[in-house]
C-alpha cells in the first residue's frame, strides 16, 4: 500500500519518522510533511518534460502551503514558484527564494503589492485585467523600470471539477475574455506599452483535474490563439503557461495520474497544434500546487470524545478539525484515515471522524471504518499537505497547529503551534467610554 508506509512496531511512519513520536514531541493536531516525496513530485514534473527536450519551467503554486521552509525545498530542487500576494512574496523573499524565478498572480493585486513586486524585480507578473496594466504602467513609469508580464487568458474551457475549482470558463473572475477579444485589447496595450516585455500568455482551467483532456483542450485553445496573434499582430509569445491543477489520489477510490502522464500529453497537444499551424514550439510552464505537496502531508489529531447515537452512527471526535483543514466542509472533499499505531488493524466500525469546532459542518471524514479506537489515540488524515495548513483559521480562537517537516528519519519544526498569546497579540483594549 503506497498511501503510507510504516515501521516495525507497525506504526505509521512519516519520512522515516514514527508518528506516534512525532505526535508524542510536538504535540496534536500535527501537519506533518514527507519532504522526500515533495521533492519526488517536482522532479517527476521536471524530468517528464526535460524527457520530451522541451525548453519548461516547473512553478509551485505557492498557494498550496506556503512556508520559509516550504520554499527553500522549491529553491533546491530548481523550481519556479507563483505567488499571489504581497505576504507569499514576502515569505518568499524571507527564505531567500531568487526573485527572478517568481511568477505573480491575482486578479486584484494591490498598488502596494505590484510596487514590492516591481522593487524586487520579481521574473514575471501575469497581467489579470485592464485596471491592472493602468496601475502597472504607473508604477513602472514612475520608478523608471521595466519588468516581463504575461496575459491571463479565459479560454472557455471548464474542468469536470467542483464549481469552487473552476476558473478557465468564460465568465470567471479571472483574466482576459478571448470571445469578446478583451484579450486582443489588452495585447495591443501591452505591446505599445514600451516599460512591459510582454513573454507569454498563461491559463489555468480549474484544479483537482483527474483527466488529461482538460489539458488538452486548453492547449489546443491557446494554441489558435497564438496563431491569431502571430498572423494579425505578428507576435509569437516565448512562453505558453497552462497553470496547475493536476489531480491527486485522496482515497482509495481516486486513480492516481503520475505527472509524467500530464505532461507528456500536453507536450504531445503543444507539439501537434505548433506543428498544424506552423508556428514554433513555445516554452511551457506549468504551476502545480497540489500535486507537488498533497499527497506528502498528513495530518495527526487525538481523539478525545466520542458520541454513538443508538441505532445511527457514531461520532468519533479529534483535537482539529475545520480550523486546520476546511475542505471537507467546503468542498465536501472526500479523506481517508487511518491509526497511526496500527493502520491495517482490521476494520470494527464505521464513523463519523468529527472536529471539535462548533459547528455541525465539521466533520472531517463523513464515514471513516475504523477499528477500535480508545480518547488518547493518534489518528492520521492522509493526504492533506495542499490547501489545509494555508486555508486554516482561527475559528473558535483555536490556534492554528505546529507544521514539522520529516525526512530521512529526522525531523524539524518549521512553522511553531501557535499560542493563546498569539491569538490575544493582535487585539487591542477598547477605552471604553465610562470607565474599565
Ligand atoms: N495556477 C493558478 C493560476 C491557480 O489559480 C492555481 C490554483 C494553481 C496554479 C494551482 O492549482 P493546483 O495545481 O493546486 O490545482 N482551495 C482549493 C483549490 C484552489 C485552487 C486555486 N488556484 C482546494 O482546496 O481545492
Amino acid at each position: 500500500n503506497n498511501l503510507y508506509d510504516i515501521n516495525e512496531h507497525n506504526h505509521l511512519t512519516i519520512g522515516g519518522v514514527d508518528a506516534l513520536e512525532l505526535a508524542q514531541n510536538f504535540g496534536t493536531p500535527l501537519i506533518v510533511y514527507d519532504v522526500a516525496r515533495i521533492k519526488q513530485q517536482l522532479q517527476a514534473f521536471q524530468t517528464a518534460f526535460a524527457q520530451q527536450n522541451i525548453d519548461y519551467a516547473v512553478s509551485y503554486a505557492s498557494k498550496a502551503f506556503a512556508a520559509i521552509a516550504m520554499y527553500q525545498v522549491v529553491n533546491q530542487a530548481g523550481a519556479h514558484i507563483d505567488v499571489v500576494s504581497g505576504g507569499e512574496l514576502y515569505t518568499a523573499l524571507q527564505a531567500g527564494f531568487p526573485m527572478d524565478k517568481v511568477s505573480f498572480h491575482g486578479n486584484n493585486k494591490t498598488p502596494a503589492e505590484l510596487l514590492l513586486a516591481v522593487k524586487q524585480h520579481v521574473g514575471v507578473i501575469i497581467l489579470d485585467n485592464f485596471y491592472e496594466i493602468e496601475l502597472l504602467n504607473q508604477i513602472l513609469q514612475e520608478n523608471q523600470t521595466k519588468i516581463k508580464v504575461m496575459l491571463r487568458i479565459t479560454p472557455g474551457v471548464t474542468a469536470h471539477t467542483h464549481q469552487y475549482d473552476q476558473t478557465g470558463q468564460e465568465d470567471s473572475k479571472f483574466g482576459f475574455d478571448v470571445r469578446s477579444r478583451q484579450a486582443t485589447r489588452a495585447l495591443k496595450m501591452v505591446l505599445a506599452n514600451s516599460r512591459m516585455d510582454l513573454i507569454g500568455i498563461h491559463a489555468h482551467i480549474g484544479s483537482q483535474i483527474l483527466e488529461v483532456e482538460g489539458f488538452e483542450l486548453e492547449v489546443q485553445a491557446l494554441m489558435q490563439i497564438i496563431k491569431d496573434w502571430s498572423q494579425q499582430y505578428d507576435y509569437q509569445p516565448q512562453v505558453l503557461n497552462l497553470g496547475g491543477g493536476f489531480g491527486i489520489r485522496y482515497t482509495a477510490q481516486d486513480q492516481i495520474i503520475e505527472p509524467g502522464v500530464f505532461v507528456k500529453a500536453i507536450v504531445q497537444a503543444v507539439k501537434r497544434s505548433a506543428s498544424k499551424y506552423q508556428l514554433s514550439i513555445p516554452a511551457i510552464w506549468i504551476e502545480p500546487g497540489r500535486s507537488i505537496v498533497g499527497a506528502a502531508g498528513y495530518s495527526l489529531y487525538t481523539i478525545g470524545s466520542r458520541k454513538d447515537v443508538p441505532g445511527l452512527q457514531s461520532y468519533v471526535n479529534v483535537d482539529g478539525g475545520m480550523g486546520d483543514n476546511i475542505r471537507p466542509a467546503l468542498y465536501q472533499a472526500d479523506y481517508e484515515a487511518i491509526l497511526a499505531r496500527n493502520p491495517q488493524a482490521a476494520a470494527v466500525e464505521t464513523v463519523h471522524l468529527a472536529g471539535r469546532y462548533c459547528e455541525s459542518g465539521d466533520i472531517l471524514i463523513d464515514q471513516q471504518k475504523l477499528p477500535a479506537s480508545h480518547p488518547g489515540d493518534i489518528v492520521a488524515v492522509l493526504a492533506t499537505g495542499a490547501y489545509g495548513y494555508s486555508m486554516a483559521s482561527n475559528y473558535n480562537r483555536v490556534p492554528r497547529p505546529a507544521v514539522v517537516f520529516a525526512e530521512a528519519g529526522q525531523s524539524q519544526l518549521v512553522i511553531k503551534r501557535e499560542t493563546y498569546a498569539d491569538l490575544v497579540s493582535h487585539d487591542c483594549f477598547y477605552q471604553q467610554k465610562g470607565g474599565n
